[in-house]
């Protein structure tokens, strides 16, 4: 057997085959993982293998996921894949933020340059073959928004139906707008994201419809490729810090794998330290790593940043055996400090959702505490595009943002409209009295 499911928890470690379809060990309901036997594995001729296909117009070497399928090899038949080029997302240097933060210097590997503009689709990709090579029909997934996007694109691409339920009023408008476009019948349901969690997976379990949120292992194999990537990119260089949001954990759990395999298949040499950060108003795993001595769901998480707005993450277990195993660390930071960090990005000419400014939000927090030194080698995810939440946007440079205790969020780096006449004069002597404000 060269792939198998495996129960993640190290009590139970119970094996089943690649073609069942689970989201919990049947025998102890923890979560489940994908598993390998890398025998043979030969990491300097494939780093030199990976390299070429970047010069291949063959669709699985342009995508920057299937390009590095040697490190998820549970596809027997390509005919299965489902792909939009997705992947390939840049390494941007950001001197301001990097200012910002308290840092020498700062790189984000921007995920928001995917198909549907969200790191989703490196996960969506897997998930959606996945589907394929198990027969099924309909797909379906909960999400605070870039899920259902994602999802959308991949099943219409790979000629499944997209079943999507989200929390009713709480997405943004970019979000819901892709999954429609994508042909994805969208259902919106008045209960918060977690609570749909539910519902959703009785619903699957009763209809025969296959799961795409992140506790499908398959997403997570998708999602290693984002640090598969960013490390060739850099030359298997590794950093100090990889940096990134976290709402229902999938995300770090899979960079943490990701990581753990490529150490041990000798493709890196040592492991990077994993920083995940969390909204103040939606940080159930924050609370639970600073001292809580069980993890206590948050019951009605809040926060602008509705990417994150999540009290229930399914994927804690996973995501503490990675900050464990890395000695990472996890930050929470306030609307004003996202708002803020979010608007530097922007700064930079990179630009990003709320969600991901939490990225250099937390970094600048933990560079603060001395956590990470100010000469450290950093990368910072960046999870979403700029144009998710365009009406965020406008209220925080107009000064009309409220945070969800409808406390007012100041624009520290607001760039308003300005309107004016239709005169040359007075607009010249406008500009001539305007000083940089950099
Ligand atoms: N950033 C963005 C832009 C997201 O959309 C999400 C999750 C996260 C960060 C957090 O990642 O859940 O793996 O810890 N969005 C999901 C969704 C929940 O439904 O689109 P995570």
């Amino acid at each position: 057997m060269k792939s198998w499911l495996s129960c993640f928890n190290s009590a139970c470690r119970a094996k089943y085959a690649v073609t069942e379809v689970l989201y919990n060990c049947p025998k102890c309901g923890s979560l489940i993982e994908a598993q390998y036997d890398f025998t043979g594995f030969d990491a300097e001729g494939l780093k030199f293998t990976w390299r070429e296909r970047r010069m291949s117009n063959a669709p699985l070497d342009q995508s920057g996921v299937w390009r590095y399928r040697e490190l998820f090899p549970f596809v027997k038949n390509e005919a299965d894949i489902v792909t939009l080029r997705e992947g390939n997302t840049p390494l941007l240097d950001a001197p301001r933020a990097a200012l910002y933060a308290g840092l020498d210097r700062i790189v984000f590997k921007h995920q928001g340059f995917n198909p549907t503009g969200s790191f989703k689709d490196n996960g969506m990709t897997a998930g959606a073959t996945q589907a394929r090579a198990l027969g099924m029909k309909r797909v379906a997934c909960v999400s605070t928004g870039n899920t259902s996007a994602s999802m959308a694109a991949y099943a219409s691409a790979g000629g499944l139906e997209p079943l999507i339920f989200i929390p009713h009023g709480n997405i943004s408008y970019g979000k819901l707008a892709q999954a429609l476009e994508y042909g994805a019948k969208t259902f919106q349901v008045k209960a918060n994201f977690d609570q749909i969690l539910a519902l959703v997976r009785a619903l699957a379990e009763r209809l025969g419809i296959y799961l795409l949120n992140s506790i499908n292992p398959f997403r997570i194999e998708g999602q290693k490729s984002i640090v598969i990537e960013m490390m060739d990119q850099r030359d298997w260089r590794v950093p100090d810090w990889v940096a990134l949001p976290g709402g229902n954990l999938g995300n770090v759990s899979a960079f943490g794998k990701g990581l753990r395999e490529m150490h041990r298949l000798g493709i890196i040499d040592k492991l990077p330290r994993l920083a995940v950060i969390q909204a103040e108003g939606a940080s159930p795993f924050y609370e639970y790593m600073h001292g809580s001595a069980e993890f206590h769901a948050q019951e009605h998480p809040e926060t602008l940043a509705t990417a994150i707005k999540i009290g229930d993450p399914v994927s804690w277990p996973k995501a503490q055996l990675e900050i464990e195993t890395s000695i990472g660390a996890v930050e929470r930071v306030s609307e004003q400090e996202i708002a803020d960090a979010k608007a530097i990005i922007g700064q930079c000419g990179i630009g990003c959702e709320p969600a991901s400014a939490a990225t250099l939000a937390g970094v600048k927090k933990l560079a603060a505490a001395g956590v990470i030194a100010k000469d450290a080698d950093v990368v910072g995810v960046l999870t979403g595009n700029v144009l998710k939440d365009p009406d965020y946007i406008y209220r925080y440079h107009t000064g009309q943002l409220k945070a969800p205790d409808d406390s007012a969020i100041q624009p520290t780096f607001g760039n308003g409209p300005v309107v004016v006449p239709n005169d040359p004069e007075k607009i010249s002597a406008l500009l001539d009295s305007i000083r940089p404000s950099r």
